[in-house]
């Protein structure tokens, strides 16, 4: 939601003065975690190896969509959010880059997500940047459906390792946070529902290759089903019938609503909660704030 900002005394800035405030965190990553870090199955690790392949060239992607349009947002409500927007993206990518270095350390070729999902990018890159966005605001969706599934899957995150999982509660809270901003902007250039549509299929047809290309390089490199039952049982966490992905696929179609926005999904309570959690006084994370003050 833009919200109005006529009769506001001191317009908003930056996205902190709108919820969505860039934390400068920095993860003090372990190097003495297992090789497995979910549930020591090769296959799950792997895959989260992957999306956090893709975070980096994604969120740029998502970043330089929206900034095409920075110079049309006059509402300084908006213009903060999307200041908030591109700082926290901006902090993701770069954490997200120091995770993959360091599995690429370890031996798990980060460099083939980055690779594959940039070749993906690099075909959306030659649609109208409204069809860009457009594609930037189903993949935000997806995102912050992704973020929900972890905050509110007590279940699938205790079978993660409790230091590697950190990361991902914070980059899950920050979409919540900020996952009408993209939206929002789109909405201002007109929002035309039959691009909007259309950026399922164009997500879909250069992403899944991407994913099931370096997913499927990084098992047969690991030689995953070498251990028993990994591959049916990594495949059964995630797409299984109350799988972590199968949940959230099924929350997909709600972007095709004609009258869909983000916001409609209310998530706030979960947010607040996590923002305690993580940020609070006795948060998890708060040292992170701290430490740079
Ligand atoms: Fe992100
Ligand atoms: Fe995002």
């Amino acid at each position: 939601m833009t919200g109005t900002s006529a009769s506001t005394p001191k317009p908003p800035k930056g996205g902190a003065s709108v919820g969505i405030p860039p934390r400068p965190v920095h993860f003090a990553l372990p190097d003495d975690a297992p090789r497995y870090v979910y549930d020591d199955n090769a296959t799950m690790t792997l895959f989260l190896a992957v999306l956090s392949g893709f975070f980096p060239p994604g969120e740029r992607f998502f970043v330089e969509s929206v900034r095409h349009y920075r110079d049309q947002v006059t509402d300084p409500v908006l213009k903060a959010q999307v200041a908030g927007f591109i700082g926290q993206e901006a902090i993701h990518a770069r954490e997200h880059e120091r995770l993959n270095d360091l599995l690429q350390t370890q031996g798990i070729n980060t460099r083939v997500p980055e690779l594959a999902v940039a070749t993906a990018l690099r075909l959306l890159e030659k649609l109208p940047p409204s069809q860009q966005l457009a594609c930037t605001t189903f993949m935000e969706h997806f995102t912050a459906l992704l973020g929900e599934q972890l905050l509110t899957d007590e279940r699938f995150r205790s079978r993660a390792e409790p230091r590697m999982l950190q990361m991902w509660l914070w980059h899950a809270m920050e979409e919540l946070e900020h996952k009408s901003v993209a939206y929002d902007v789109y909405e201002l250039i007109g929002n035309r529902r039959r691009e909007r549509i259309l950026a399922f299929p164009l997500v879909a047809t250069v992403m899944i290759p991407a994913i099931a290309f370096s997913w499927g390089y990084l098992i047969i490199k690991e030689r995953a089903w070498r251990r028993p039952g990994d591959l049916a049982r990594g495949a059964g966490i995630l797409f299984g019938r109350r799988g972590f992905v199968t949940r959230i696929l099924r929350k997909m179609p709600l972007f095709a609503r004609r009258d869909f926005h983000p916001a409609k999904h209310d998530t706030r309570a979960l947010e607040a909660e996590w923002q305690q959690k993580l940020f609070g006084n006795d948060g998890s994370m708060q040292h992170m704030l701290k430490a740079r003050h």
